[in-house]
Order: structure tokens, then C-alpha cells, then sequence
């Protein structure tokens, strides 16, 4: 599709702010991180992965964060608004933005797969940029995610959208990590907004998202990652331990998943090495410059200090 080759140059072309990671810029951090990957083959499922701060047999983890996610549904939105102060509402705003769903106008119709989509707060975002900004009034958004509790909330809610009565949004109940339903090179757009941390195996996933993707076609990640100001992270840290699953318990009745929240987040690896995750499952990465020499920045856009980060791979195009 000649907008996929449009989309890909665009990224190319607009290289991401060069970020700095003093955390994960020494050579020990450098020489550890490629020791781990290099421990294990690609595509050899884990044994053992991290469920938090607890060490789980990897087969136990999809259930565990599952029951998770089942638990945090019907308070999800209302939680995320307290525990980020609103500030998730902009990072995703500037996800969305650029990304510019729908666009070059008038020649639309993006596939988007928006995986662990949960309650649609991405999707909603992508049609409505998509509609609003680029005119763009055929592109269709399918919220995939394993778990039925949050698709439920989502499906409630986007019901309720025009978008839901013109066939612009679909529903898939699947695991990230094996998206046999969709077929190879069918996406143009996939996006996962704070959802692939919790993935049992990342590469896996990674590996799915290169498959569905069409030469061109662009994965998008909306993570929290690494705060780059040791001040700053301290402050972070105590309001993400103390603040967060006390929340969860006044709020949602249900502190361990609030905690199993962020100390997943801080298990949830550095902006430098998911850069290299993604960049190792055959993506491109928009503004890394391999070719200069350093290869230790760029290639990631952190948010509010590091917080957060956006990561972007394009499908190289054969
Ligand atoms: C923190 S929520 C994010 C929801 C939404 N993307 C957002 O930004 O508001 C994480 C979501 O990841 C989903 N999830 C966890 N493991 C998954 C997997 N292996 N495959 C697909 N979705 C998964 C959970 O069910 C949950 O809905």
C-alpha cells in the first residue's frame, strides 16, 4: 500500500529526540545487558520470568497477570487518572499525535491493530485523530487483548462511539505472544500502550508484531521506562511505592495488583536495551545512528523525564 512506504519514510525521515540515559550508558550496564541476551536464543521460550518483583515459573505468568488485569477492569480508568494525575492522558495524546492516524489525507483506509488495548483509550484516540485532524473517515482500529474483563469495559465504552455503528473498530480476544487469526503483512499500524511489560515473552511478542506488519508498517510502543534524573527518580519512586498501591486499596479494594503495577514497571527493561529488543526482531529503528560510532542514543522519545518513553520500529521494506 503506498501509504505504508509514506508512513515508513515519514518515521525515517523524522528522526525521534536523541534521549540520554546515564543509567544505562556505562560499559558494565552495556556488557551486563548483552551477557542476558546473549544467555538464550531468540526464539527459546523462558523458563523462569519475573512476575514483579517474585521470580515465577514462566507458565504460571499469563494467569497471574491475569488475574491481575480481571481484578483492575471495572476501576482501570478511574485508577489510571488518580495514579498518573492525569498525566497518561497526555502521553497518550502525544502517542497518537505522532503517529498521525489516517494520514496522508485523503488516501486513508490504516489497518491499526492495537494490541493490549484494554479499555480503547488508544483506539478511541487513533480514530478520533484519524477523523479530526486527517479527515480520514475509513481507517479501522481492532483493540486486541487476552483479557475478556477489559475488553468487556472496552466494548461498553466504545459502543457508544459513531465509530462502533460505521465499522471502524473491531474486538479480538488474543495472546500477543501468538496472533494466529491475524494474518502475515495485514497491519499497517500496531501500537501497545503499557501492555507488553506485562507479556510473559517480549521477543515473542516482538516477533508476532514483525509478522502481522506489512513491508513499511510501523510498531509503536508506549511504555514506562527509565527516569533519567536521579533526583527526580527518587521522588518518582516514592510516590509510584508509597502513593500507588495505597491508592489501589482505598480505591479499587485490592492493593497486590497495584503493587504487582509498578514493580513491574521497574522490572520493565531500560530505553536503551527495548530498543535493542525491538531492533533485534528485525525492526528499524527511526533516529538510531548505528553508523556513528556510539550507538548509545536516539531512537526512543522519553516523556516527562523518562517516566514513560515511546519506542517506534518500522518493517524494512524488501
Ligand atoms: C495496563 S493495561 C493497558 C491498556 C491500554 N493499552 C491503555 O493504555 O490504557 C495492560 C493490558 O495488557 C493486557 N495484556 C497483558 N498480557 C497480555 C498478552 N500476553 N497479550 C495481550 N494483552 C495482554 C492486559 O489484559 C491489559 O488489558
Amino acid at each position: 500500500m503506498a501509504f505504508t512506504t509514506r508512513a515508513a519514510k515519514r518515521l525515517r525521515l523524522s528522526s525521534l529526540p536523541t534521549s540520554s540515559c546515564p543509567r544505562c550508558t556505562s560499559p558494565v550496564q552495556s556488557r551486563s545487558i548483552s551477557t542476558t541476551l546473549s544467555l538464550r536464543s531468540p526464539s527459546e521460550p523462558p523458563k523462569t520470568t519475573h512476575f514483579g518483583y517474585e521470580t515465577i515459573d514462566a507458565a504460571l505468568k499469563q494467569s497471574r497477570v491475569g488475574a491481575v488485569f480481571s481484578s483492575v477492569a471495572s476501576s482501570y480508568d478511574t485508577m489510571n487518572d488518580l495514579m498518573s494525575l492525569g498525566i497518561h492522558r497526555l502521553w497518550k495524546d502525544s502517542f497518537v499525535r505522532g503517529l498521525n492516524p489516517g494520514s496522508p489525507p485523503p488516501h486513508d483506509n490504516w489497518a491499526i491493530l492495537d494490541i493490549a488495548g484494554g479499555t480503547g483509550d488508544i483506539a478511541l484516540r487513533m480514530l478520533d485523530h484519524a477523523t479530526t485532524v486527517n479527515s480520514d473517515r475509513s481507517s479501522h482500529v481492532t483493540v486486541s487483548d487476552i483479557n475478556p474483563q477489559m475488553l468487556a469495559e472496552g466494548r461498553k465504552r466504545l459502543a457508544q462511539t459513531p465509530y462502533h455503528a460505521a465499522g471502524r473498530l473491531s474486538f479480538l480476544e488474543a495472546n500477543a505472544e501468538d496472533l494466529h487469526t491475524v494474518p502475515s503483512e495485514s497491519i499497517d499500524l500496531y501500537t501497545v500502550a503499557f501492555g507488553i511489560r506485562n507479556f510473559t515473552d517480549k521477543p515473542k511478542a516482538l516477533r508476532e508484531a514483525f509478522r502481522v506488519l506489512k513491508p513499511g508498517g510501523v510498531f509503536a510502543c508506549l511504555e514506562f521506562s527509565k527516569v533519567n534524573n536521579s533526583l527526580f527518580d527518587a521522588v518518582y519512586k516514592r510516590w509510584s511505592f508509597g502513593a500507588i498501591p495505597l491508592i489501589g486499596q482505598v480505591v479499587a479494594g485490592d492493593r497486590d495488583s497495584y503493587q504487582y503495577l509498578v514493580e513491574s514497571i521497574d522490572r520493565f527493561p531500560s530505553q536503551r536495551e527495548w530498543r535493542g529488543m525491538i531492533s533485534d526482531a528485525g525492526f528499524e529503528i527511526p533516529g538510531w545512528k548505528k553508523e556513528d560510532g556510539s550507538g548509545a542514543e536516539g531512537g526512543w522519545e522519553d516523556l516527562t523525564g523518562g517516566i514513560a518513553a515511546i519506542h517506534k520500529g518500522v518493517k524494512p521494506v524488501r
